[in-house]
């Protein structure tokens, strides 16, 4: 007996309904289901009808295998990634693809992690090298994960040079995302700290002219280039001509604009170990499955990749499309447009470090604290924040918590505030490392004191004594009025480091709640829970 095949899906949903792709394909089978039960006539349902229907559908998340309760336990950034994917076992691929996300949502990749995922669920993105805290083990992840895609799935990992078509036509104004960026010019730099500090870190100002609006509370992504002397480094360690043609461009050109000099890729990797011969061909083949043979892979940048592989020479476009595309870096935008339209401020911790006898370079922070000057044009675009933002009501009393390059949104939250004469209460919790060398904006903080802006400021220097002092600790210290100010509304942001200073504060804010809001730890957990619910309680971390 043959089986007659299954007929399609009908299309009940339209693609005009609030759901994503795999929702409505649940969803379009849910119906044509109940339908024909009902022998009820098909019609296709408007958008109104169909998002009348969402709550009643459970966790409004469509399974396509595995249970999925909508839930996202992995979305925290402090888990490593093995642990993400125990915890999004058995759920279905779009979800195992968002627990592969470093879980900052930071947007650098121009998405939050649940939206990159579902876009290259659906294969409205095929980049799956976008996630730049998750850097290589993120892209590794995903590259497996989306073998489970069907055949018909675009290549895995775009190349620097197809980057640019896929990305030809931006949808949207330029300056309003990274794929379609505007240009600003570069005005100025001034050192945050003094002579003295271990510390370097830029106030940076640029000139938007007419062309990008912003709110406060909005990143700032800015296209940097590498550093020549590096560029020219990899040429020499290539043995290549510096003017070899790649897509109309010299090799320079590209390797200075064009393509990341920094972990150098699995590609690479694998591009060497089809050239090498004998046990350097097992190592670059180790190396490219994410193996660490001689227990230096963390450190290996393009450079040292090729160093690594000596007298390896391989062809210089097979080299640069082995390579994955310079990304832009974000910045917290640290003014705000109501005082100066025109003039956007950043505040920028200078990436420096050594490894042997190499200095490396953080590619945009040197960028924007060496190489580029005023009068320059840059390639920059305003990332809009999804949830870090003023309150409505500008007489809702803020907290701001951000240590170091934190303090950035809360110059700008500050600046607004006074703009707008906004009557709200403002409390300032900044620190670093010590008080005489990394005090940010003093001056300035002082004179908003003085004019009653900033309400308070609490201080918290980590090298001032012999005991480190950070802003949670201050925190503890000032727990009563600190929940005086929560149990009269007031919404709590904290801006800064993600992997421990975040974790720390809301534990220190969980302890305060308990104390002072005399509430069981469960209880104050759970308050916190709802302040982040309820929009009171936001992070820009990174
Ligand atoms: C939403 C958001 C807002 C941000 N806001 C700010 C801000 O306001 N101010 C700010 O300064 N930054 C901010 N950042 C971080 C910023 O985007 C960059 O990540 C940072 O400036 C480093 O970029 P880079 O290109 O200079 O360094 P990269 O070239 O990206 O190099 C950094 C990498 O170098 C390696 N590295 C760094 N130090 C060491 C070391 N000591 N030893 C070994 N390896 C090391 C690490 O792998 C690190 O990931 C923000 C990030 C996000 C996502
Ligand atoms: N991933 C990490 O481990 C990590 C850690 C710090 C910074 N960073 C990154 O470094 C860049 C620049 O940092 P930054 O200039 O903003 O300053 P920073 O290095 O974050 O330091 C600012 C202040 O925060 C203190 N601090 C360190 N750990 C803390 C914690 N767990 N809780 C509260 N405070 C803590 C520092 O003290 P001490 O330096 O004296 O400890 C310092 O006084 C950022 O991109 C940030 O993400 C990464």
């Amino acid at each position: 007996m043959s089986i007659a095949p299954r007929p399609p899906i009908p299309e009940l949903i339209p693609e005009s309904a609030p759901f994503t792709l795999e929702q409505r394909t649940w969803l379009n089978g849910f119906f044509a289901g109940l339908l024909s039960l009902d022998g009820v006539g098909i019609k296709t349902l408007s958008a109104a009808e169909s998002a009348a229907l969402m709550p009643s559908l459970p966790g409004m998340v469509a399974p396509t295998s595995g249970g999925d309760d909508g839930e996202a336990p992995w979305h925290d950034q402090t888990l490593a990634l093995a642990e993400r994917m125990k915890l999004a076992e058995g759920r279905p691929l779009h979800r195992r693809m968002m627990a592969a996300m470093a879980q900052q949502d930071c947007g650098q990749c121009g998405y939050n992690c649940q939206d990159y995922s579902e876009a290259l669920f659906s294969k409205k993105e095929a980049r799956l090298n976008l996630c730049v805290p998750g850097g290589k083990e993120t892209a590794r992840m995903l590259k497996t994960l989306h073998q489970e895609l069907d055949s018909a799935a675009p290549v895995a990992t775009m190349s620097p040079t197809t980057v640019a078509a896929a990305t030809a036509a931006p949808a949207v104004a330029p300056g309003c995302s990274r794929d379609s960026p505007a240009e600003a010019t570069f005005l100025s730099r001034a050192r945050l700290n003094k002579k003295g500090s271990a510390k370097e870190t830029w106030h940076i100002e640029l000139d938007l002219g007419e062309r990008i609006d912003y709110t406060v509370g909005d990143a700032f992504g800015i296209f940097p280039t590498n550093d020549p002397a590096l560029a020219d480094a990899v040429i020499a360690a290539l043995n290549a001509p510096a003017d070899f043609p790649i897509g109309g461009r010299t090799l320079r050109d590209v390797l200075i604009d064009g393509v990341s000099l920094g972990a150098a890729p699995d590609m690479l990797f694998q591009l060497f170990s089809y050239i090498a011969g004998g046990e350097r061909r097992q190592k670059a083949k180790a190396l490219a499955a994410g193996e660490d043979p001689d227990g230096d892979a963390a450190t290996i940048d393009v450079l040292a990749a090729i160093q690594k592989f000596s007298g390896v020479r391989p062809d210089p476009e097979a080299f640069i499309e082995a390579l994955d595309p310079l990304q832009p870096r974000l910045y917290s935008i640290a003014s705000s447009p109501k005082v100066d339209r025109k003039r956007l401020a950043l505040t920028v911790d200078t990436v420096r470090y050594q490894i042997d006898s190499r200095a490396r370079l953080g590619v945009a922070s040197t960028f924007l604290a060496d190489r580029i000057k005023p009068g320059d044009m840059l390639k920059v675009y305003v990332q809009k924040a999804h949830a870090f933002a003023l309150p409505a009501d500008p007489a809702v009393p803020i907290i701001m918590i951000g240590p170091g390059t934190g303090v950035a949104p809360f110059r700008a939250f500050l600046h607004e505030r006074m703009a707008t004469k906004a009557p709200g209460r403002n409390w300032l919790f900044f620190g670093h490392q010590r008080s005489n060398y990394d005090f940010f904006y003093e001056d300035e903080l002082a004179g908003m004191k003085a004019a009653r802006v900033l309400t308070r400021l609490t201080l918290a220097w980590s090298r001032d004594g012999d005991q480190k002092i950070y802003v949670q600790d201050r925190m503890r210290e000032v727990g009563r009025d600190l929940w005086a100010w929560i149990a009269e509304g007031a919404h709590v942001y904290v801006c800064g480091d993600a992997k421990h200073m975040a974790k720390d504060v809301e534990r220190a804010l969980i302890d305060v709640i308990a104390s002072y809001g005399v509430r069981s730890v469960n209880d104050a957990v759970a308050f916190v829970a709802d302040l982040k619910q309820s929009g009171r309680y936001q992070q820009d971390v990174y």
